[in-house]
């Protein structure tokens, strides 16, 4: 019933304005005496715990960067059953992102199509949210997704990721870099091999003691994937995360002109579930068992986040069936889990 309700009054709306009105809701879920109650509700049973990153996941289940840009509902979120919560993108400068509209229903496909452009308050911001959100004790594990800030040419990429890192870091959980993203002009060419190498090198110096992991596009053919996920083996990093969303729109079953008219943008929800499983065989297949793995990419239900770890996901996120799904799909989730063994 959820789904269709949501699925109604989120119809009525502009997508970036329910994006809000439901993330006001979120950050008053994430205060006492109401996360108590939604905790009480949604906490992950202890069996689902993950060992991974060298932490302690209360879920295998989180809720991926892009929803929490500016890490202001992470209390919320955790209270809504998410076992980790990947914040940002975060630029080292504050920008606006792109022009609006930049967010897009594709309601019969289950999908989304975004243009964002890495919208957030930038780094200082950021670092003073989470510092105050740890000295508070956060009840859930903390990603910190960082990316170029728009300003700065991609042959300076390394010196503005390092500046990143070097403030959130100390305040992350895990640091994520992303090199995926098809709404930052020339982002995604840093995932060249020749390129990524001295970036991701540079950013792990950086980075100090945090775990380190790289989120790729799915865009990239095989061998490229094998290449950066080798490459990550070899630099010391601790994880990949496969993946963000596609520039593709195969298969869709909307009408091309509502989807011509959204225009370009990275696509995500149910259409990336097929892709999303072969990316994540082959990263897993060029990986060391111990390697961590977050799939990421339509997923919608237990049954999907189960077949994931099944191919060897170490863990999982999800964006868009959030939207989707309502406000309890967390809870779903790490409920469902429970059964679909
Ligand atoms: C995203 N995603 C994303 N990823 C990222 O690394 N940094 C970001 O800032 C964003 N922003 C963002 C905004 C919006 C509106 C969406 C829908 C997605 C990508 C996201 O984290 C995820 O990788 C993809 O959406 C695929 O997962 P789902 O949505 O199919 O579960």
């Amino acid at each position: 019933m959820y789904p269709l309700l949501f699925r109604v009054v989120l119809s009525r709306f502009d997508s970036e304005f329910a994006h809000h009105a439901g993330m006001a809701v979120i950050r008053v879920l994430g205060v006492p005496p109401f996360s108590w109650a939604a905790r009480a509700l949604t906490a992950p049973p202890l069996e689902q715990h993950v060992h991974a990153l060298g932490l302690v996941f209360p879920s295998p289940f989180g809720i991926a960067a892009g929803f929490d840009k500016n890490a202001v509902g992470v209390r919320g979120l955790a209270a809504l059953g998410f076992g980790h919560v990947e914040v940002g993108t975060i630029t080292a400068i504050p920008q606006d992102g792109n022009p609006k509209p930049r967010l897009f229903r594709l309601i019969p496909d289950r999908a989304l199509i975004n243009r964002m452009g890495f919208n957030n308050a930038g780094a200082d911001a950021a670092a003073k949210r989470l510092a105050k959100l740890r000295r508070r004790k956060p009840a859930t594990i903390i990603g910190v997704n960082i990316g170029k800030s728009r300003v700065v040419d991609v042959e300076n990429a390394t010196a503005d990721y390092v500046a990143s890192a070097t403030k959130l870091a100390p305040l992350a959980d895990y640091l994520a870099v992303n090199v995926s993203s098809p709404n930052t002009p020339g982002l995604r060419g840093l995932q060249a091999v020749d390129t990524l190498a001295p970036l991701l090198r540079a950013v792990k110096d950086a980075a100090g003691d945090t775990p380190l992991l790289v989120k790729i596009a799915p865009d990239l053919p095989d061998e490229e994937i094998t290449a950066i996920a080798q490459l990550a083996v070899a630099e010391g990093l601790s994880g990949i995360i496969a993946h963000n969303t596609t520039i593709a729109r195969d298969g869709l079953i909307t009408d091309e002109a509502t989807v011509e008219a959204a225009g370009a943008g990275g696509l995500s929800g149910a259409p990336l579930k097929e892709r999303s499983m072969e990316v994540l065989k082959v990263v897993r297949a060029a990986v060391p068992a111990d390697f961590c793995v977050i799939a990421v990419g339509g997923v919608e239900t237990a049954e999907d986040v189960r077949a994931r770890l099944d191919a060897g996901a170490t863990l999982v996120q999800g964006y868009t069936g959030f939207l989707y799904r309502g406000p309890f799909w967390g809870r779903q989730i790490t409920r469902g889990l429970r059964s679909a063994r």
